[in-house]
C-alpha cells in the first residue's frame, strides 16, 4: 500500500526520531481527526471523491479516534500516522482522503483548531482570577493598607483598591487573549502545500464544518503564517507578567505580616522547622519566565523563515503549547492563593499610617486652604525631617509662611488628616481608593465580568 511505500522510505534513517513529531502531536490528535472528517465531507459534497468511499474513510476515522493516539502506526507525524491507519483499515481507497490537501495546510488547521480550546481555557482562568479579586475587593473596601512607590511607603490606600488594580490589568490581558483567539480562528485548509489545488474544493465549507470564522485567503500565507501563535504567546506572556506582579506583591505582604497565606499555598523547609514559605506564589512569579521563554523561542524560530512551509514550523508550535499550559495553570493557582489569603487588618492599618504616609494628604489639605501646593509641599517636606507629626507641621509652617498655620487650618483638622482612614476617604476622585470611588469601580467590574 501507499502507507507501506512511505513507511519503507522513511523507516530507517538515523534522524528519524529527530524528524518525527508523533509524540508531541498527541496534543493535536483529536484536532487531526476533526480536520480529516471536515475535509472528507467536503470532498464528498463537491463530488471529488465518491460518497461511499468517503463513508468508509469516515468509519475508519471513528475507529481510529476511539483507539486513540497511542494505537497509531509509526509515522513522521500524526497526520501521516492517521492516514496510514485509514489506509490499513480500508485499503488503497483510504489514500483518497489526502486528495486536494497537504500536511502543510492540515497541520496549520490542526494547530489553530486545538489552540482555540487552549485559549478559551486561559481566558476562563483569567476570568476566574478576576472574579476572585473582585470577591476580595468587596470584602475589603474599608481595609486600609499602605500603598508603595519604589517599594517605599507612599500613601495609604485600601486592599480593594490594590486588588482592583490587578483586576483592571487582567481585563486588558483578557482582551488580548480574545484578540489572539479571533486571529487564530481562521481556516488555512485548502491551501494545500501552499500553491492551491486544481480540485474544485470549497474552503468556506471546511472552515464552517470546523467552526472557523472564515478562511486565511492567500494560500501561501495560509500554509506559512504562524503569527497567530505569536499573538497567543504574546498575550499569554502579558498575562504572566501581570501574574508575576501580583505574586510578588503577595510575597512581600506576607513578608511584612500584612497577609497570612493559607497552608495549602505554602511550603515548609526540610531543615528549618519553623518555616512557612510562599513557594507556590514564587512559582506563579516564575511563570513569566516560562512564558517569556516560549515567546522568545517562538519568535526566534519564526525569524527569517522564507516562504512557504519549512519544517522549522514544527518546533514553533511546541513553544506555544508549553506557554499556554504554564500560564493557564499559573493563573488558576493564583486564584486559589488569593482566595485563601487572610488579610491582617490590624497590621495593615498600623502600616498604612506609618512612615508619614499621610503627608501628601496634608499638603493637599493646605493647598485647599489657599496655600500654594508647592509651598505646602515644602512645609511637609520639612516636617517630615523634623518629627513627622502635627507639631512638626506647625513649626515648619511657622518658618515658611508669613501667617501662623492656624490662620489657614485648625489643629484638629491636621490631626484628622493624619489618620489613614480619613486620608483614604478623602481621595474620592474617579478611580481612587475612597470606598465611594470603589463602589463605582466594583459596578464596572461586575459589568465587564458579565460581558467577558
Ligand atoms: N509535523 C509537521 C509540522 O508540524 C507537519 C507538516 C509536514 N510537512 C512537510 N512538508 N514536511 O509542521
Amino acid at each position: 500500500s501507499g502507507a507501506a511505500v512511505r513507511g519503507d522510505r522513511f523507516s530507517g534513517g538515523p534522524a528519524r526520531e529527530f524528524l518525527s513529531s508523533l509524540a508531541a502531536d498527541e496534543r493535536i490528535f483529536a484536532a487531526d481527526i476533526a480536520v480529516d472528517r471536515a475535509h472528507s465531507v467536503m470532498l464528498a459534497e463537491q463530488g471529488i471523491v465518491p460518497t461511499d468511499e468517503i463513508g468508509q474513510i469516515l468509519a475508519a476515522l471513528d475507529v481510529i479516534e476511539v483507539e486513540g493516539h497511542e494505537s497509531l502506526p509509526d509515522g513522521e507525524d500524526v497526520h501521516e500516522a492517521i492516514e496510514s491507519a485509514v489506509i490499513d483499515a480500508v485499503g488503497p481507497t483510504g489514500g483518497k482522503m489526502h486528495t486536494a490537501r497537504s500536511r502543510n495546510d492540515e497541520v496549520a488547521a490542526c494547530i489553530r483548531y486545538r489552540l482555540r480550546d487552549d485559549l478559551i481555557d486561559s481566558i476562563d482562568a483569567a476570568i476566574g482570577l478576576r472574579e476572585a479579586l473582585a470577591g476580595v475587593a468587596s470584602e475589603h473596601q474599608e481595609t486600609v493598607m499602605p500603598g508603595f512607590t519604589h517599594l517605599q511607603p507612599a500613601q495609604p490606600t485600601t486592599v480593594a483598591h490594590w486588588v482592583l488594580s490587578y483586576e483592571q490589568a487582567l481585563q486588558r490581558d483578557t482582551d488580548r487573549l480574545y484578540s489572539a483567539y479571533s486571529r487564530t480562528n481562521r481556516s488555512p485548509l485548502g491551501a494545500a502545500a501552499f500553491a492551491g489545488t486544481p480540485f474544485s474544493i470549497d474552503r468556506e465549507r471546511t472552515a464552517e464544518l470546523l467552526g472557523f470564522d472564515g478562511i486565511v485567503e492567500n494560500s501561501m500565507d495560509a500554509a506559512s503564517a504562524r503569527d497567530f501563535l505569536f499573538d497567543s504567546a504574546a498575550a499569554l506572556a502579558g498575562l504572566a507578567t501581570t501574574l508575576s506582579g501580583l505574586a510578588e506583591d503577595l510575597i512581600l505582604f506576607s513578608n511584612k505580616g500584612y497577609v497570612e497565606l493559607s497552608d495549602e499555598y505554602s511550603s515548609t523547609s526540610s531543615i528549618m522547622p519553623q518555616k512557612k514559605n510562599p513557594d507556590t506564589l514564587e512559582l506563579v512569579r516564575a511563570t513569566a519566565g516560562s512564558a517569556s521563554a516560549g515567546l522568545n523561542g517562538l519568535l526566534t524560530t519564526l525569524k527569517g523563515l522564507p516562504r512557504a512551509y519549512n519544517r522549522d514550523l514544527q518546533r514553533a508550535t511546541t513553544h506555544v503549547w508549553s506557554t499556554v499550559d504554564a500560564v493557564t495553570e499559573g493563573t488558576a493557582v493564583a486564584s486559589g492563593a488569593i482566595t485563601t489569603t487572610a488579610w491582617n487588618t490590624v497590621a495593615l492599618a498600623d502600616a498604612a499610617g506609618s512612615g508619614f504616609s499621610t503627608a501628601t494628604g496634608i499638603a493637599d489639605k493646605l493647598a485647599m486652604c489657599g496655600i500654594p501646593f508647592r509651598t505646602a509641599h515644602e512645609i511637609l517636606a520639612k516636617a517630615a525631617q523634623e518629627g513627622a507629626d502635627a507639631a512638626a507641621i506647625e513649626s515648619a509652617a511657622e518658618e515658611i509662611l508669613d501667617e501662623p498655620l492656624g490662620a489657614y487650618i485648625s489643629n484638629e483638622e491636621i490631626q484628622a488628616t493624619l489618620d489613614p482612614i480619613q486620608s483614604v476617604a478623602s481621595r474620592d476622585s474617579r478611580g481612587g481608593p475612597a470606598p465611594s470611588a470603589i463602589d463605582a469601580q466594583l459596578d464596572s467590574v461586575t459589568k465587564s465580568l458579565e460581558s467577558d
